[in-house]
């Protein structure tokens, strides 16, 4: 039976309280907290960078932070989040040249942290080849990255199934993850097609009893 982790997205979250709701939601169960760093560029928004993860480093210093950092040149800013206190750092395969996507990911790992690789629905799997057998997770976009509460995106299950298949063969302890439009109808959907952590944000934050969705999410 695969375990399966909850991720809420910090996204979603109201930012004046942020202490309270990462409070109340790892007292729900969440196991990680997922944040979502936008730069502008890579997409078109802008949401939160180095001092957030400082700051909730600093209050929550268990707390396993999943960083997914969506922005271009991800291998000048690694070392940045890593100091601050990120436990996983996921760059974009798009947001560079090859070669500094390694770059990227070699820094956080030379930093202790854990490394992911993040594609965006238009991306074919095909693409995260070269890197699958070093990776500790990858992230299959289920969602157009940079806003949350978008519809979830059916057709990248495909991705996810061949993307778990290939792992069993080459590095079967990598995780997937997926992330956008994760609610209690499409979480079963997404770990049927092999996805183990589910990031959500408007299914969590907002609701009324967090515990009660993470655990319809976590399908037990
Ligand atoms: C997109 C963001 C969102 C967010 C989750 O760039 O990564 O996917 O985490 O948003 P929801 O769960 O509200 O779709
Ligand atoms: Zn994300």
């Amino acid at each position: 039976m695969t375990n399966i982790k909850i991720a809420p997205s910090i996204l979603a979250a109201d930012f004046t309280r942020l202490d309270d709701e990462i409070e109340r939601v790892l007292k729900a169960g969440a196991d990680y907290i997922h944040i979502d760093v936008m730069d502008g560029q890579f997409v078109p928004n802008i949401s939160m960078g180095v001092p957030v993860v400082e700051s909730i480093r600093k209050t929550f210093p268990d707390a396993f932070l999943d960083v997914h950092l969506m922005i271009v040149n991800p291998s000048d800013y690694v070392e940045a989040f890593a100091k601050a206190g990120a436990s996983h750092i996921t760059v974009h395969l798009e947001a560079d040249k090859p070669e500094d996507i390694s770059l990227a990911l070699n820094m956080a790992r030379n930093c202790g942290v854990r490394t992911g690789l993040s594609v965006k629905p238009v991306t074919p799997a095909v693409a995260l080849e070269p890197w699958l057998a070093e990776l500790d997770m990858v992230l299959v976009m289920t969602v157009e990255p940079g806003f949350g509460a978008q519809p979830f995106m059916y057709d990248q299950m495909k991705k996810v199934a061949a993307i778990r298949k290939r792992l069993d063969e080459v590095n079967p302890a990598c995780d997937v993850e997926v992330d956008g439009g994760i609610k209690p109808d499409t979480a079963p959907i997404a770990r049927e097609a092999g996805a183990n952590v589910l990031v959500a944000g408007s299914a969590i934050f907002g609701k009324e009893d967090y515990a009660a969705v993470i655990k319809e999410l976590r399908g037990r």
